[in-house]
């Protein structure tokens, strides 16, 4: 096993939901752990009771799509805490409904956070992993990534993005001779934190527990494993996707229940 004792890891959207299970996890083992988040009260709350449980634990409000603000936290964090070791691209946002519905800054928004965010704080980190030949990024991706879904089409692009991005990546650090910096692609399916609340979930995609797949994370961090899916299905999807046309698949996934999964879909604000 690694150790990550006094290992400086980044967590975005580290005050609520995976990411703040994710903190725990990495925190419980000895690392420094640094949450990045936009509420500050949140990450008071989030920093209190990490250190409280005799973790190390810091917190600085963010807003990830904001690339000077993202620079500017990256610097401050390298003098306060020291270079980062494991960044964790956690931020995300959903907007469920037609795509021709839902506003293009919802949309734009979706691509900011999920995409474009993860490139503005990898462009902050890396340079000390690469110098140093050491690092590893974990970048939260989504079964919505791998499969596709109506109602979330904008947030499905977003995910499949991330996919490609750091597959791109992993190789384009190989191609560099620096093998020490390694990446992890996480693409769970419907997590029971309350940004998919409303939905249906089909009986072959139960609701993962964030504390069980914080976990099953963290040992794909230890294993350096290109990706970590769960549950069953997203990780056949690649496979299955392969093997069947696309108007087979299509009447698949609506057979199977997909289709209707964000009928009902809330998501934390109560919003349709
Ligand atoms: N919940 C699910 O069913 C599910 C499934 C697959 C993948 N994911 C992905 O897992 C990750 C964590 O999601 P979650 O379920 O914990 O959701 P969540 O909504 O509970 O947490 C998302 C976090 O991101 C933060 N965030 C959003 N926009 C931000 C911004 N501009 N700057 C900084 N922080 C920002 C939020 O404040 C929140 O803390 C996301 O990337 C999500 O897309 C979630």
């Amino acid at each position: 096993m690694k150790d990550i004792t006094d290992k400086v890891v980044l967590v975005t959207g580290g005050s609520k939901g995976l990411g703040r299970q994710l903190a725990s996890r990495f925190a419980r083992e000895g690392a420094k752990v640094v949450l990045w988040a936009r509420t500050q009260a949140d990450l008071d709350q989030a920093v209190d009771e990490l250190r409280s449980d005799g973790w190390q634990a810091w917190a600085y409000s963010v807003d990830v799509t904001d690339v000077d603000r993202v620079l500017e936290a990256a610097a401050k964090v390298k003098e306060d805490i020291g270079p980062v070791d494991v960044l964790v691209n956690n931020a995300g946002f959903v907007c469920g409904g037609p795509f021709l519905d839902v506003s293009a800054e919802e949309h734009q928004k979706t691509m900011d956070v999920n995409f474009n965010a993860y490139m503005w704080t990898m462009k902050a980190f890396m340079p000390d992993m690469v110098e140093r030949d050491s690092g590893h990024i974990i970048n939260i991706s989504s079964a919505a990534g791998l499969s596709y879904a109506p109602l979330m089409a904008s947030y499905c692009g977003s995910k499949a993005a991330v996919i490609n991005f750091t597959d791109s990546m992993r190789l384009e650090m190989k191609y560099l001779g620096k093998k020490g910096v390694k990446f992890t692609i996480v693409c769970p399916a419907f997590i029971s934190t309350g940004m998919f609340e409303g939905v249906e979930v089909p009986w072959w995609l139960p609701w993962l527990d964030p504390e069980d797949l914080a976990d099953k994370i963290y040992q794909g961090y230890q294993k350096d494993s290109p990706m970590v899916a769960e549950p069953l299905f997203p990780k056949l999807a690649p496979a299955f996707r392969a093997a069947n046309p696309r108007r087979l698949l299509d009447h698949m996934l609506t057979f199977w229940g997909l289709s209707d999964a964000m009928k009902e879909w809330r998501g934390h604000e109560g919003k349709k």
